[in-house]
């Protein structure tokens, strides 16, 4: 993407919503919930924004929401992008540089990922600690746009050590049991074979999964806040694998979803 891309899309968006975001959000497979917390001010279809990946099919409903959940503005997309769909990782990641662009100071994701470790339960949430990236390419892979951030950002500690002890009070305070581990994401589309979730378990992953990553990486590079949940959709227990559908998935998602809307909604509402 080049500089002059980035203008082109931010006076688009401008010409429709002048306010300034401050909390970004990205939603996972059969999450979002907290879309209809927001108090809506405006909505752009990914298709009409210049230079934004044109949808895949799955995500035609791709929309990019302005609004408010209480006191902080906020801007989420609705429609994910995947790596498996065909996206590059820069056209995946553009919409994270657009929303800093806008004035993002601290990102919010939330996936859907399947449990290696053995103590975490299909239906519960993890808190993302830390993360394992097994993408085959890197979306800072190429010139650097020093505007945005170095060359060789920092990743000690990619996910924010505050927002995480302010996430955990509050699942506490309403009884939802977290976990906090490890991310590992692989690219997908298809889930992965008994070998392999022995093998990622033994690499020091608590949970996989095929998102979240290129956006934290980004978000890290220009310095942004950043906390990311995921929902345990399916166990991947290599000696008692099951087959799993993607509705299962869904399914069990949309179940936890309420829980996972009430951790991200007090998180904003405590920023
Ligand atoms: N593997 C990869 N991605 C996933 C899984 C899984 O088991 N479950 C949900 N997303």
């Amino acid at each position: 993407m080049k500089p002059q891309d980035y203008n082109e899309t931010i006076a688009y968006i401008r010409k429709y919503y002048s306010d300034t975001p401050e909390v970004g959000i990205v939603l996972g497979t059969g999450l979002g919930g907290l879309v209809s917390r927001i108090e809506i001010e405006k909505q752009l279809a990914y298709n009409f924004i210049p230079h934004f990946p044109i949808s895949t099919v799955e995500s035609h409903f791709g929309k990019l929401i302005f609004g408010r959940i209480g006191q902080r503005r906020v801007v989420a997309m609705q429609g994910r992008l995947h790596y498996y769909e065909g996206y590059s990782m820069q056209q995946l990641t553009y919409p994270i540089r657009i929303m800093k662009l806008l004035g993002i100071q601290t990102l919010l994701l939330s996936n859907a990922a399947g449990a290696l470790n053995p103590a975490f339960k299909r239906g519960e949430l993890m808190i993302i600690d830390d993360h394992i990236n097994l993408l085959p390419e890197n979306p800072l892979r190429g010139h650097n746009l020093t505007d945005f951030g170095p060359r060789f950002p920092d990743m000690s500690r990619p996910y924010d050590p505050e927002l995480i002890a302010r996430a955990e009070a509050i699942a506490a305070t309403a009884g939802t049991r977290v976990h906090k581990g490890v991310y590992v994401a692989v690219q997908g589309p298809n889930l992965e074979t008994r070998a392999e979730y022995r093998w990622l378990r033994q690499m020091g992953a608590d949970v996989v999964g095929m998102s979240t990553v290129p956006e934290v990486i980004v978000a890290r590079h220009m310095g942004l806040r950043t906390f990311a949940i995921s929902v345990l959709t399916d166990e991947c227990d290599p000696d008692h694998l099951e087959p799993v559908a993607l509705e299962d998935i869904v399914a069990v998602a949309q179940a936890t979803e309420p829980q996972l809307t009430h951790i991200m909604h007090e998180l904003i509402a405590s920023l």
